[in-house]
């Protein structure tokens, strides 16, 4: 088995031979190299685990050699071979980055000691960069309940596209949190330590809106006394969200594709262009193909944004999420209120899964943090919850058939939390063999284990 991949660098070729025997024999694999550019190209071929370099090349010095190898594979630890009696040079490696020196002659023992040790802080570098990536994985999605299928599904996509600069189109009613998943997208992109600069498009007049975003020149308007720097200059190598898009007038829609297209805009009032690089994330409640069917958005931008389009269901089409959700949110405010409030009892679970949600999220959200504040006992109880229930109102009237499949599949939802995913159980209280219940499940779609404590 081989220990590690040595590279050796000398323009001695007796050392190089002896060296490499030594090595050899204690299971490294050697590759060596009499010059600096039979170092490069070596090093570009494959990866080593340590290098040692010769101080004294013949047409390089062998920190500059260092540092060339270093810029090709960062990790790889680099021991410096000195001739005895050049300590300051070897001191000074070290501070340009070397993992160690040795002088020469040395004995074969140090040698293999050292390049065991440059090997474990090798490994170690390797596992805590592993752990570090581990942890802000974790990180960025930690604030995100997503234990239904359909929101693991956006997660994934997120991680996958958060390294790219396309733009991403999200698509959901209010309240479902389209803002939280732009700011993930944002978080799990190298653009995290930017700026993140989000403006509501249908919340300023036309001309408020375009300086906001494009900034302006002074004297542009009246009233424009100093010149500003508008979102897209402020957003500079970061994110920019685009809320409620939808309602962007067409004329802004027209600089809003420029920037896109040429990665670049004129501030209002000026004759020079500034250029962007910024990644955009645009987010509707409306259904934009249908604005541009009907002439109010721009077909060309349509497209333009509509490269990784993120759909978020409505609440009432995840119902596994709510009893997470309202325990994340009972956490949150608890811990704001400072209310020792543990949990919810089983009839205010039913009552939050009974519940369609018009407002999703949000609206959980508004839900558990009224009950909170209000509860004087430790646990949440129904009453505290929602004054509505389901109800029949006229033209929600749905087929027999349909609303029967509906009820059956949250009746399953509700029996599955309350048992806590236990199938046995489950099957026991609904009356039903354990063959028949799965058939159920599978016939809505559900899972058990997405009702199991993690
Ligand atoms: N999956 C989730 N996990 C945790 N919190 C969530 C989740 N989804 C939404 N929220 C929270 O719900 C609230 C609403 O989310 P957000 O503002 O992102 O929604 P939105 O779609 O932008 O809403 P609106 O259309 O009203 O602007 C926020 O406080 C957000 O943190
Ligand atoms: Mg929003």
């Amino acid at each position: 088995m081989v220990s590690g991949k040595i590279l050796l660098v000398d323009d001695d070729r007796n050392f190089i031979d002896l060296v490499k025997i030594r090595l050899e024999s204690a299971s490294y694999k050697v590759t060596a190299a009499l010059q600096e550019e039979e170092a490069i190209e070596a090093i570009k071929e494959q990866t080593f685990d340590v290098s040692l370099v010769d101080l004294q090349l013949i047409h390089q010095d062998g920190i500059s050699l260092m540092e060339r190898l270093h810029a090709i594979l960062p990790e790889m630890p680099v021991i410096i071979v000195t001739a005895y009696g050049t300590i300051g040079s070897a001191v000074e490696a070290m501070k340009r980055g070397a993992y160690s020196y040795i002088t020469k002659p040395f004995n074969p023992p140090d040698l293999l000691l050292q390049i065991e040790k440059a090997l474990e802080n090798r490994r170690l570098t390797s596992e805590i960069k592993r752990l570090k990536g581990l942890l802000k994985e974790k990180y960025e999605f930690s604030n995100i309940v997503a234990k239904s299928e359909k929101m693991q599904r956006v997660l994934e996509v997120v991680s996958r596209i958060a390294q790219t600069d396309s733009t991403v189109y999200i698509h959901g009613e209010s309240g479902t949190g389209k803002e939280l998943i732009a700011k993930a997208v944002h978080v799990a992109s190298e653009r995290r330590d930017k700026p993140f600069v989000a403006i509501n498009c249908a919340a300023l007049p036309e001309n408020l809106l375009e300086s906001e975003l494009f900034g302006h020149e002074k004297g542009a308007f009246t009233g424009a006394i100093r010149s500003k720097r508008g979102l897209f200059t402020q957003g500079h190598e970061g994110t920019i969200f685009l809320d409620e898009i939808g309602d962007m007038p067409l004329s802004i829609q027209a600089k809003l594709l420029r920037v896109l297209q040429e990665r670049q805009f004129y501030p209002v009032g000026s004759e020079r262009s500034v250029e962007v690089d910024i990644r955009v994330i645009v987010a509707t409640q409306r259904d934009l193909e249908d604005q541009v069917k009907q002439g109010l958005f721009r077909e060309d931008l349509f497209y333009r944004i509509h490269v990784v389009p993120i759909l978020l269901p409505p609440l009432r089409e995840r119902k596994e999420d709510i009893p997470p959700l309202a325990r994340y949110f009972l956490k949150k405010f608890s811990g704001e209120m400072k209310k020792e409030v543990k949990g919810f009892t089983p009839k205010a679970i039913q009552k939050l899964m009974l519940h369609e949600w018009p407002g999703n999220v949000r609206e959980l959200e508004n839900t558990i943090e009224y009950a909170v504040a209000m509860a004087q006992k430790d646990v949440l109880t129904e009453d505290l919850i929602l004054k509505t229930t389901l109800s029949i109102s006229q033209g929600s009237v749905k087929p027999l058939r349909e609303a029967r499949d509906e009820f059956e599949k949250e009746y399953l939802i509700r029996l599955l939390e309350l048992c806590e995913g236990n199938v046995t159980n489950a099957s026991k209280l609904a009356g039903k063999h354990r063959v028949d219940f799965y058939d159920l499940l599978k016939k809505h779609g559900l899972k058990t284990e997405d009702f199991r404590e993690s």
